[in-house]
């Protein structure tokens, strides 16, 4: 949420910052701006809007210089205007802040700040941390380096800031507590973002900021210090394993298209060297020695939000089914808040494509505070889930860039579906069963390609139901999960009105919902649970609801009932899930685009939510 960028180099930091703006702009785009040092002169740019309304007001002539912060803004505090947006500067204008995060005490240090006199331009938290930055400075007599460190100790809240000032210009101050930053170490030129999109370009070197880190970069070199006290540490030089190209569109329209796609090679990718098929197993390097107490927990909690929610649903089924350990999935924001059993006895499994999710945080600092052992399921190499779990697994399936999570899912089921199977094979899953599975995993980079040559089985429900204003997604079992989903994707992106429900409680409900202007999505697997959905897909069809049903068998009751079918290419039941959200994904992104709706970065949503 917010996204934020600094330079100090040799080169213009102008051109480096926009485009590092436009790696970031999927954690916020409601307005952006630029703050740039030349000389002793601080020169300052915001516009409300994307990234590119501020690019096109540049002037070159103008804006540059060779140390330089930007930002782009997903509004908490103060609607997103011109004046709302960042960088914000104190009331000498010789200060800027960019900031990502909440400062929940703003109103009292407001307060104080205005008996000084000093009078604000914005409603916004940041703003307030900008002038008490400029406040200590002025009146203790300190370094701008010290003033900010003083700051940061009053403030109560979220953040992850750069701030510059004119007299002293060759300097970029950094701090991150609750909020990512990384450090981008390039050959004399340094980089900061709230991840590694924008650097990757330019440098592989990185330096994860732990919580509670300081940055003071200058020409000279780089200094990492504790804020609380001021002593230095010393941070491991990480090495970016992605490519430059991974964050580019290419031919694709849009990055969401782009990712569906990716799925073929990317489930592929988060199995590698982890798959067994012959011994009908799975090692996971990342969890392996934990396994121990894992299978011996009294009980598993899986924590996390939106679409990795979903995921943890379907790991339950998994969990439970294959390894027999009780299994609760709670949404992270209620898990962190209430009193829930954790124990030494209890594992929480945190699953997070950023890796940086607050609450998802939030729920495993307190899982491990009672001694429960944390796993992190993550996507984002080096992001704070991943490297504040006892263990873990990336789900290796590349930047996602677009705001709706789609190969991150299939991913993170995928390595759910991996974990039961290593922890049931340990708790008496035989190794027949194991095969089965394992054989089906393995089979899946074949059987999506399918699914993705054929769309234009879902582009056709697209055009015919583009105009619809609600959508209901029905299923059991292990596709009610794929309901909920395939429903979150669909009003995400398209902004039409979707629920998930399993398919038998639409008669506690949204049967009243029905009738012939509301489609209604089955996902009809012929699995145990398939004659008891037929029943409900016969209950919409009399009530002259349009029925879209995915399934893999195009048996003659599908086929008399539906009015739309999309065909899934057979596989195991448990599995089916991974394949089945594929064209609900293309359902949802093709509607969008008939509906002209900005796919990847849709109104209000940000894919980092790093503020509670
Ligand atoms: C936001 C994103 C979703 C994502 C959720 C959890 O809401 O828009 O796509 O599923 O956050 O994010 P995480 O990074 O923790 O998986």
């Amino acid at each position: 949420m917010c996204g934020i960028v600094g330079y100090l180099g040799k080169q213009d930091s102008v051109p480096i910052l926009i485009k590092g703006l436009k790696r970031l702009e999927y954690r916020g785009y409601d307005s952006a701006g630029i703050a740039v040092m030349n000389g002793n002169n601080m020169h300052l740019l915001k516009k409300a809007g994307k990234v590119r309304e501020l690019e096109s007001a540049i002037d070159d002539s103008v804006l540059t210089g060779s140390v330089g912060i930007a930002h782009t803004r997903w509004a908490t505090h103060g609607e997103p205007n011109d004046i709302n947006a960042h960088p914000h500067q104190d009331h000498t204008n010789s200060i800027a802040l960019i900031h990502n995060g909440i400062i929940e005490n703003h109103g009292v240090l407001k307060q104080v700040l205005e008996q000084q006199g000093i009078e604000f331009k914005s409603n916004t938290d940041t703003e307030v941390l900008a002038q008490l930055i400029s406040s200590i400075y002025y009146s203790d007599g300190l370094t701008f380096e010290q003033a900010v460190r003083a700051a940061l100790q009053k403030v109560v809240g979220a953040y992850g800031i750069v701030a510059i000032n004119k007299r002293e210009p060759d300097k970029l101050v950094a701090a991150r507590f609750g909020s990512p930053l990384v450090l981008g170490v390039g050959d004399g030129e340094y980089f900061l973002a709230s991840d590694a999109s924008p650097i990757v370009e330019y440098t592989r070197n990185v330096v994860y900021l732990d919580e509670g880190d300081m940055a003071i970069i200058t020409s000279e070199g780089y200094t990492i210090k504790k804020i609380f006290d001021n002593q230095i540490v010393s941070r491991e030089v990480a090495t970016l394993n992605w490519s430059y190209e991974q964050i580019e569109k290419g031919n694709y329209p849009h990055y969401m298209l782009k990712e569906i796609h990716e799925q073929e090679q990317t489930i592929i990718d988060t199995m590698r060297g982890r798959i067994q098929v012959e011994k009908g197993n799975a090692h996971l390097g990342g969890v392996h020695d934990w396994l121990p107490r894992i299978e011996t927990a009294r009980r598993l909690y899986i924590t996390a939000c939106g679409t990795s929610w979903h995921a943890g649903l379907i790991g339950k089924y998994l969990l439970e089914e294959y390894a027999g350990i009780p299994v609760h999935v709670e949404y992270a924001s209620e898990f962190r808040y209430r009193e829930a059993i954790i124990d030494s006895e209890t594992v929480v499994i945190a699953i997070s494509q950023s890796g940086e999710t607050a609450d998802t945080l939030a729920a495993i600092r307190k899982a491990k505070g009672k001694g429960a052992l944390t796993l992190g399921i993550c996507n984002v190499v080096g992001s704070t889930i991943s490297r504040e779990t006892d263990c873990g697994v990336y789900t290796h399936a590349g930047p996602e860039i677009g705001v709706a999570s789609t190969k991150a899912f299939t991913a993170q089921v995928t390595v759910l579906s991996l974990l039961a199977l290593n922890l049931g094979r340990r708790r008496g899953l035989s190794r027949s069963q194991g095969q089965k599975i394992a054989r089906a995993l393995a089979s899946l980079g074949n059987k999506v390609h399918r699914i993705l040559k054929n769309a234009t089985q879902v582009e056709k429900v697209a055009w015919e139901t583009q105009y619809a204003d609600n959508f209901l997604y029905l299923g059991r079992g292990l596709n009610f999960p794929v309901a909920l989903e395939g429903a979150l994707k669909l009003k995400e992106i398209s902004y039409i009105h979707a629920e998930g429900y399993p398919a038998a409680e639409m008669k506690h409900g949204p049967i009243a919902l029905i009738d012939e202007r509301m489609p209604v999505v089955f996902i009809a697997p012929h699995d145990h649970t398939y004659e008891k959905v037929l029943s409900n897909i016969q209950e919409v069809k009399s009530r002259r609801g349009k029925t879209i049903i995915l399934t893999d068998k195009k048996t003659r009751d599908i086929v008399e009932l539906a009015d739309y079918m999309i065909e899934i290419p057979t596989t195991h039941q448990h599995i089916f899930p991974i394949l089945a959200s594929i064209p609900l994904q293309l359902l949802a992104y093709q509607l969008a685009v008939l509906r002209g709706c900005d796919v990847d970065q849709p109104r209000n949503l940000a894919k980092s939510v790093t503020v509670e």
